[in-house]
């Protein structure tokens, strides 16, 4: 199936009718264009839509009060499923909730909503509350939801949600890849494969190699190296050079963003600016050129609290 980039775009106005087409499709019960409108002027409300050059695929409403943000809706269409889409919008949005000055993140998922839980679980959501009888299912009746909860200030760094003792889906979209592009797959490079399709940090070599010994106590640090390089070459992952002398390593991202480095920990935060994505587009068309890719990183330290 031919597949187009997808693109995250900041929530306004503008975005609300696409939001209700994407909305429509995720959900039985939807949110109207008029609907999307109202809620994007309230109080601490923001989102994106995700959209590829034929059509709106997804959507993330959250809302800011304090230093709490919850995620109001989160849906993708049905084609769009299963390629990263809604990992982007909780990205984008919680990187936007950290901007406003939010440190916990909250939300609610029905008790029978499996694949939902499974993604907020990947990004490291944990239950913390329960509450009776809370969504509607018409002639089905009522269904319970519970309470997630994940700290802002954590890096989901667990590349399994319960400390190594879950198995990952088999097969992972690197282990895909590499088997399309005609790859030998040992057991060996499959778990790293593993490790990276289930990272959501940019883990190095060395951290790399943890986690797959984790898995796997004979894969070797060679291992590791030999292999990372071998999908690097093949378009695979990604290497980045964060100024901190360690080459990093993600997933060749489907869904593009950009990288924020915190100079004090070294927590990479990924961001998408719908105003900066335009800008660069411009520029490169001012210049004469199309642009068909670019990197962008900032560096920064935390803004002191008086
Ligand atoms: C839940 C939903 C938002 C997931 O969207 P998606 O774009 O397909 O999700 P992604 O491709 O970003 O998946 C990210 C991770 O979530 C988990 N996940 C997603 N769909 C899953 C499924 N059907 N079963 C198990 N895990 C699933 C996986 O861990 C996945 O990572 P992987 O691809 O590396 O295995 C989508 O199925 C949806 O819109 N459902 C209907 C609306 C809804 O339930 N919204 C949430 C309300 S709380």
């Amino acid at each position: 199936m031919k597949t187009h980039p997808v693109k995250l775009t900041w929530a306004t106005a503008a975005e609300a009718s696409g939001m209700a087409m994407a909305h429509a499709g995720a959900f039985e019960t939807s949110w109207r264009e008029d609907e999307f409108e109202d809620l994007l002027e309230g109080e601490g409300i923001f989102g994106f839509l995700a959209q590829d050059e034929e059509a709106p695929l997804g959507v993330i409403l959250c809302r800011v009060a304090a230093d709490e943000v919850e995620v109001l809706t989160l849906g993708v269409a049905p084609p769009a499923r299963g390629r990263g889409v809604a990992r982007a919008l909780m990205a984008a949005g919680l990187a936007a909730a950290r901007q406003a000055g939010a440190k916990t993140c909250f939300l609610e998922v029905a008790v029978d909503n499996a694949a939902a839980e499974a993604l907020y679980a990947t990004l490291g959501f944990r239950r913390a509350g329960h509450r009776p009888s809370y969504y509607d299912r018409g002639p089905e009746g009522l269904v319970d939801a519970v309470v997630m909860r994940r700290d802002l200030n954590e890096a989901a760094s667990s590349p399994y949600p319960d400390g190594g003792t879950v198995e990952p889906p088999v097969p992972d979209r690197i282990e895909k890849l590499c088997v399309d592009k005609g790859m030998r797959m040992t057991d060996q490079r499959r778990v790293i494969a593993r490790v990276l399709s289930q990272a959501h940090d940019h883990p190095d070599v060395e951290e790399l190699h943890r986690r797959a010994h984790a898995v796997d106590p004979h894969i070797s640090i060679a291992t590791v190296y030999r292999t990372v390089r071998l999908f690097e070459e093949a378009g695979i992952i990604t290497r980045h050079d964060f100024r901190d002398g360690r080459s990093r390593y993600e997933e060749q991202p489907e869904v593009h963003h950009d990288h924020l480095i915190d100079m004090k920990t070294g927590q990479v935060v990924e961001f998408v600016d719908a105003e900066i994505e335009a800008l660069q587009e411009a520029i490169a068309k001012r210049l004469g050129y199309r642009l068909v890719d670019h990197r962008l990183e900032l560096y920064g330290v935390p803004v002191e609290e008086n």
